[in-house]
């Protein structure tokens, strides 16, 4: 039986070396985490093959990991060898089945539970049975997917933030199932990725998005109260708190469309009032104003 020891959230760095070696990836999804997470893998020195559905998508990731090493280049952050050796570790493929021989594969697919399931179901199937199977879900039950991957022992979160390669953190979440070797092998590719790794029970939200989106609801209550404007009350969280930016500006750069569907999770897990999205976030998803992608949310861009 494998201990399954919680905290609600225990800061972990690996404390003995995992026996399961990890040097071959795979990522499935190459979207805008995906993309991130193969250049993360890659830079790091692990062979990366990355599953696309069709050829020019993957293209097009390899092509934005270039870019975006070439912009490490410019800055002297990178050399050009180092550039070339790291697009050398990535290959591409439009078959799940290339990722059979991957000692870890980190999903990066959609946002949809159904959709996450079945390729949990194909990965279980065609994957060794001692690989680790990751996903970066923000906010799905991560228990579900392991259940519906056979080797529920094998599943484990990895969240990664937006943009993968530059953002420190990664949330490892754990599902009752995961064993102690599953958890050791995602902190340990955290480690060498040069990242942070936190455990955190499988829970919607897990700890940044639970504690964040509390304080981004906070914010539009005060908005709607009129304690001060959406411009004092930015300025007054960067002057004040030292955050990079305000609620408001963080609500554009997210995606309230993103937003409304995090609040909409949270909720649904914990039934807390506090999560419950302002009905201002629909009407603006309604009308189109979503954030910075949209060109105008709280803000016009
Ligand atoms: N965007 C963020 O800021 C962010 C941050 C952390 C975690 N996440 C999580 O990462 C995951 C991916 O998010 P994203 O923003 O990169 O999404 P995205 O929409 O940019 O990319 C999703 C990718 O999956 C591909 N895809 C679609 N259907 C597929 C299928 N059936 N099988 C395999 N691939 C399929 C799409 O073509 C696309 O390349 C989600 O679970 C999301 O919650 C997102």
């Amino acid at each position: 039986m494998h201990e399954n020891v919680f905290s609600d959230a225990v800061v972990c760095r690996p404390l003995r070396s995992s026996p399961m070696r990890c040097e071959r990836v795979g990522v499935v999804g190459t979207g805008i985490m995906g993309a991130g997470i193969a250049e993360v893998m890659a830079t790091a020195g692990y062979e990366v093959i990355v599953r696309s559905r069709h050829e020019t998508t993957a293209e097009t990731t390899v092509m934005a990991i270039d870019k975006n090493l070439s912009r490490l280049v410019t800055k002297g952050r990178c050399t050009e060898d180092d550039k070339a050796a790291t697009l050398e570790r990535v290959r591409t493929t439009t078959s799940l089945r290339d990722l059979a021989d991957c000692d870890l594969v980190i999903e990066a697919a959609p946002e949809d539970l159904e959709l996450k399931r079945e390729l949990f179901g194909d990965l279980g199937n065609l994957c060794r049975p001692d690989a680790v199977l990751a996903t970066n879900t923000s906010t799905l039950s991560i228990i579900e997917l392991a259940v519906a991957a056979f080797h529920p022992e094998r599943v484990v979160g990895m969240h990664f933030f937006n943009p993968a390669p530059v953002m420190p953190l990664v949330e490892i979440g754990r599902p009752l199932t995961a064993s102690d070797e599953t958890v050791q092998l995602a902190l340990e590719v955290v480690a060498r990725c040069g990242k942070q790794g936190v455990v955190v029970r499988d829970s919607t939200g897990f700890i940044v998005n639970a504690l964040l989106f509390g304080y981004l609801g906070g914010a539009v209550s005060m908005l709607e109260r009129g304690v001060a404007s959406k411009e004092d009350i930015d300025t007054a969280m960067v002057g004040g708190c030292n955050f990079p930016m305000g609620p408001f500006a963080l609500y554009d750069l997210i995606g309230i469309d993103v937003c409304v569907a995090v609040f909409d999770a949270l909720f649904d897990e914990y039934r807390d009032p506090t999560f419950a999205c302002p009905p201002m976030l629909r009407r603006m998803v309604a009308a189109g104003h979503l954030g910075r992608k949209a060109g105008r949310g709280f803000y016009v861009y």
